[in-house]
């Protein structure tokens, strides 16, 4: 059956106190919309609208960033979720489907609940998502008729009695696109919020002879985002989904509640990662690699059996070859490692390709940036650069050659040959007693 997501994301957010669209507070590294159209991924969605209002031009970025195909509409007023969903009718005409109504705030539904919904179709004429709360608050609840859904209420709306009811609505909807439409067009705003309530559309179907049945999950997959200690809790969750992944997936970790994943952190088995490891989007980590404690990555790639940190850090663009060694305080970003190269200490690498084997010695930069352009620097395999090496780019360092410790490189060293770029050193016989005596003597010391 094709599908199409319809994600609302009109809200202003107002208790995020934020200039930043709520649905573009990230999570994982990634807006929290974007989290919410990969949920539906699953169901390989054919098309994919975002109903935007506040902040709409961003909105459309982050939503092309996450399904390129993305369309995006504008509600420009909030009338309601039904209202809402609505403004999507118009991209949806003519489509033949089925929708899926998520929120753009509600970003840790898992794809295998949608994909349940899905299934449930071959039931009923809709499908809702609910859960059973532990604490039902101020959500719409499920009247049930035994195993149909009859109608949900909203809290405004709702008697004593309903209020009772702790199977709760999580927002998300399945049906019929052209049926989704229809019943949504009918729905009225005759209530105690005023707004067109899309959650009507269960008791408009239902006397139209549709029915409607629920697919329950976990409450903490509906936990929606409204403010920013509801984010920390968000984050909080998809943490620990993300570390709990990691181990299924053969990942070590020996203390997994300290390292902090993004949403596409790829590590393959027998990745063994030490306390307090960040990883910022777009990492990959492949076999064997080993990722020591407090080291920041971002944007980079670690082959296999690579060892990375402690006290590393990893921009984007940084490709660590099999076996390569990146040592403690070393900044490596948008630089080639080859195989079996090493940076081992206090060291910036950066605009930079290091051959197979090439060796760096302790506290080497590559001078990059003259102020206006950034330059390149290459260095040949089985290249040995002496400790304290300044490397004045652009400048190539050949195969096999060497520099001397503390040499300032501006032009390029031929394979093979070592280059000495520093003040020839002058021993002055007996000359350090002497000075001290005479600076003793002025400052009326004895000795
Ligand atoms: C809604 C449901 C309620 C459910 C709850 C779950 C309705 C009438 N009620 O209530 O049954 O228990 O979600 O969290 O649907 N939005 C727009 N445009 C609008 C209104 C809302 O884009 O005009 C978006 C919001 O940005 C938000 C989502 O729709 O992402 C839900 O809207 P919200 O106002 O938070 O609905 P609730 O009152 O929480
Ligand atoms: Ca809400």
């Amino acid at each position: 059956m094709p599908t199409a997501l319809i994600v609302l994301a009109a809200g202003a957010g107002t208790r995020m106190r934020s200039e930043r669209p709520k649905v573009l507070h990230p999570l994982g590294g990634a807006p929290l919309l974007a989290h919410a159209i990969r949920s539906g991924a699953g169901l390989a969605p054919e098309r994919v609208v975002v109903v935007a209002g506040h902040g709409a031009e961003a909105v459309s970025a982050a939503a092309r960033d996450a399904a390129p195909g993305a369309e995006v509409v504008l509600q420009h007023e909030q009338l309601g979720t039904a209202h809402a969903a609505l403004q999507a009718a118009p991209m949806l005409d003519g489509f033949a489907g089925d929708a899926i109504v998520l929120y753009g705030d509600t970003p840790l539904i898992r794809p295998q609940t949608l994909a349940a919904m899905a299934a449930a179709r071959a039931d009923h004429d809709i499908v809702v998502l609910g859960f059973e709360a532990a604490d039902p608050g101020r959500y719409g609840r499920l009247v049930m008729d035994g195993e149909r859904l009859e109608r949900i209420v909203e809290f405004k709306d709702a008697t004593a009695a309903e209020r009772g009811i702790t199977l709760c609505n999580s927002g998300v909807i399945c049906a019929d696109a052209a049926t989704l439409m229809r019943l949504a067009r009918a729905a009225g705003n005759d209530n105690a919020a005023g707004e067109y309530y899309l959650t009507d559309i269960i008791a408009l179907a239902r006397a139209d002879g549709l029915s409607a049945g629920v697919v329950t999950c976990d409450e903490a997959e509906t936990l929606g985002v409204n403010t920013r200690a509801q984010l920390a809790a968000a984050e909080a969750a998809f943490q620990a989904r993300a570390r709990a992944a990691a181990l299924d997936a053969g990942v070590t970790m020996t203390a997994p509640e300290t390292v902090y994943l993004a949403h596409d952190t790829a590590l393959a088995a027998d990745v063994e990662i030490e306390p307090h490891v960040i990883f910022g989007p777009g990492v990959s980590v492949a076999a064997g690699a080993r990722i020591r404690g407090f080291s920041h990555l971002e944007g980079c790639t670690i082959g296999p059996g690579a060892v990375i940190g402690p006290q590393a850090r990893l921009r984007p663009g940084a490709r660590i070859g099999a076996t390569a060694r990146v040592g403690n305080f070393v900044e490596i970003k948008n630089a080639a490692l080859e195989k079996g190269a090493k940076v081992n200490h206090l060291s910036y690498v950066g605009d930079a390709h290091l051959g197979a084997g090439a060796n760096i010695g302790a506290g080497t930069v590559t001078c990059n940036y003259d102020g206006v352009s950034k330059h390149r620097t290459e260095i040949g395999a089985g290249a040995f650069i002496g400790s304290d090496t300044m490397l004045v780019a652009p400048v190539r360092v050949g195969a096999e050659a060497m520099t001397g410790s503390g040499s300032v490189i501006t032009r390029d060293v031929p394979d093979g040959a070592l280059a000495v770029a520093r003040a020839r050193q002058d021993n002055k016989p007996g000359f350090a007693r002497k000075l001290m005596a005479r600076l003793r003597a002025a400052a009326g010391k004895e000795n």
